[in-house]
């Protein structure tokens, strides 16, 4: 360990001003070991070089990089699945039959990382919606590697095998060298934009917001505020997805768990507005995204339900 606690404290600082991630003593191993591959392709001897030079320097690309090596980008196709069986056999109908013709549905995958998830999306939407509705995806990240990566929409073949069903593989994908090319369609159905969750959202108002995986980097003052802000652009009948290991409970009282087959979604409390204090725990609002309705509107809107895979 070459990283001294002055350097440390200096990273940690910048990534929580920047990012909001927290990196709290004993991250210095993470800290060394992420910066290490840019310290040597700076032709610097070590990290705390490399950061001095950063620092001193007041190098706003390097104090990025900085930032951007720190997030953690892991992902995968379809991650944890039940949220897209639940769009597919339940929000997806329960939209469609409230919504007025013609139907146009609006998704944000924040916090996207390489676009396994905005593409997840997208393959489930062109499987599962009739023609006649329209839908656009917005994917965000703060990390511009991310996005660039996401945007060119190739994958290697370790990537590929992180969940994709083989037919939708055939179906979206064609092999390019070792690696494997999201067709141009469904690349043009997501458009990938730079977005910090600490920022204002973007304009409009979303029928349902992916925001999985990203809420346990953060402090609960953080959490809060990003919960706010996203309720302030869910559609009144969106619906909010968070992480398998992330839920609202506890953290703001505002928002409703709502089970959708065997997953959880989550939508602003009618009882308490977003941002209202958290309570230890927090009553599912029974009957609500019911397989009732969500059947039914199967069978008259011309969903495909069944399971994703
Ligand atoms: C673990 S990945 C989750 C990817 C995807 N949502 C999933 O569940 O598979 C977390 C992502 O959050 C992004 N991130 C971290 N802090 C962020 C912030 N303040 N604003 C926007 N994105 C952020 C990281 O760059 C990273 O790509």
């Amino acid at each position: 360990m070459t990283l001294t606690s002055d350097t440390f404290e200096w990273v940690a600082t910048l990534v929580r001003a920047r990012s909001a991630i927290q990196l709290g003593p004993g991250k210095e191993y993470l800290v060394e070991s992420r910066l290490l591959p840019l310290a040597r392709a700076a032709g610097m001897p070590g990290v705390d070089a490399y950061v001095s030079k950063i620092r001193n320097g007041r190098d706003t690309v390097g104090e990025r990089a900085v930032v951007e090596a720190l997030t953690t980008n892991e992902t995968s196709w379809f991650r944890d699945n039940s949220p897209f069986i639940a769009l597919r056999a339940h929000l997806l109908p329960e939209l469609m039959a409230v919504r007025n013709r013609p139907v146009h549905l609006k998704f944000w995958s924040a916090a996207c990382s390489t676009g396994q998830e905005p593409y997840s999306l997208a393959m489930t939407l062109l499987d599962v919606l009739p023609p006649t509705v329209t839908f656009e995806i917005l994917a965000t990240d703060l990390s511009e590697k991310v996005l660039d990566r996401a945007r060119t929409g190739k994958y290697s073949q370790l990537e590929i095998n992180r969940g994709l069903p083989a037919p939708l593989m055939v179906r979206h994908f064609t092999r390019v060298g070792a690696e494997w090319q999201v067709s141009a369609d469904l690349r043009s159905r997501v458009t990938f934009r730079p977005h910090n969750l600490l920022d204002t959202p973007p304009p409009g108002r979303f029928d349902v917001i992916f925001l999985r995986n990203v809420l346990i980097y953060f402090d609960l003052p953080t959490k809060q505020q990003i919960l706010r802000r996203m309720a302030s652009v869910l559609s009144p009948e969106g619906s909010l997805m968070l992480g398998a290991a992330e839920t609202t409970i506890g953290v703001d009282a505002g928002w409703d768990r709502v089970p959708v087959g065997a997953a959880s979604v989550y939508r602003p409390s009618r009882a308490a507005p977003a941002g209202s204090p958290a309570v230890p725990s927090q009553s599912a609002r029974p009957g609500a995204a019911t397989g009732a309705l969500a059947a039914s509107s199967v069978s008259a809107l011309g969903i495909r339900a069944g399971a994703v895979r």
